[in-house]
């Protein structure tokens, strides 16, 4: 069945104001009268959630990164089938924050597992279903782990994931940029280091040549 909504995946290393974005940019294309479902990874879908807490407590890091990267697939698999191909199948603009690319990043390049384990394991999760467009926030790690910490003196505790090495977020930081390198069709750079509003207007343009397909609805064709 030909896919009538449209898949916009967001990713980034800490503290690189996606969250923010992802808000606003609902609302916008909301305020245009289209169908809009936010949803998150690992995470999204029940049985996803519930993988979800295992993986962020760090329950699953004695284990191995194998099995981690096992865990972030079947939760992805999970939200694929429950929540993103029935939204998109309905005519709806999906944004997820993170998606495989993250498992790419993190498991793959900062996790060294091998290339082909995490492509086999992204290829059943996502079953065929990829982002239309994946808008990689990029900062340096250095001003994204301020951010994110600022956010934890704030109250919230640093995840499994927040609380490693500098090094370990800028090597993160080059294999987003390197994904975006190999697959220039999909993924577009932010620049999130600059000013909120200059960051809200770039993924707007970004995002707006794609809603060309629902000009069909009326007042979104302005
Ligand atoms: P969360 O607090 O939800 O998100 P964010 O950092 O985007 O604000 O934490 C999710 C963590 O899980 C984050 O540190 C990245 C990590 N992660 C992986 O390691 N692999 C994956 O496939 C996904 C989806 C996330």
């Amino acid at each position: 069945m030909p896919q009538k909504g449209l898949f916009i995946s967001f990713e980034g290393g800490e503290g690189a104001g996606k969250s923010t974005q992802i808000r606003i940019l609902a609302e916008t294309l909301r305020s245009r009268g289209l169908e809009v479902v936010v949803t998150r990874e690992p995470g999204g879908s029940p049985g996803a959630e519930a993988i979800r807490h295992v993986l962020l407590s760090g329950a699953a890091e004695a284990f191995g990164v194998r099995m981690e990267a096992m865990l972030f697939a079947a939760a992805r698999n999970d939200h694929v089938e429950e929540v993103i191909r029935p939204a998109l199948e309905s005519g709806a603009v999906v944004l997820c924050d993170r998606f495989l690319d993250s498992s790419r990043v993190y498991q793959g390049t900062t996790g060294n597992l091998e290339t082909d384990f995490i492509e086999t394991l992204q290829r059943i999760a996502v079953d065929g279903t990829m982002p239309d467009l994946t808008l990689i926030f990029d900062i340096p790690a250095v001003d994204g782990l301020a951010r994110a910490r600022k956010r934890a003196d704030d109250g919230a505790t640093p995840d499994r994931f927040e609380k490693e090495e500098l090094e370990t977020h800028e090597k993160r930081r080059e294999a987003y940029l390197d994904i975006a390198l190999n697959e220039p069709r999909r993924c577009r750079i932010v620049d999130a280091k600059q000013q909120q509003e200059r960051v809200t207007e770039d993924v707007l343009s970004m995002v707006e040549p794609l809603l060309e397909r629902f000009d069909h609805l009326s007042d979104v064709a302005q």
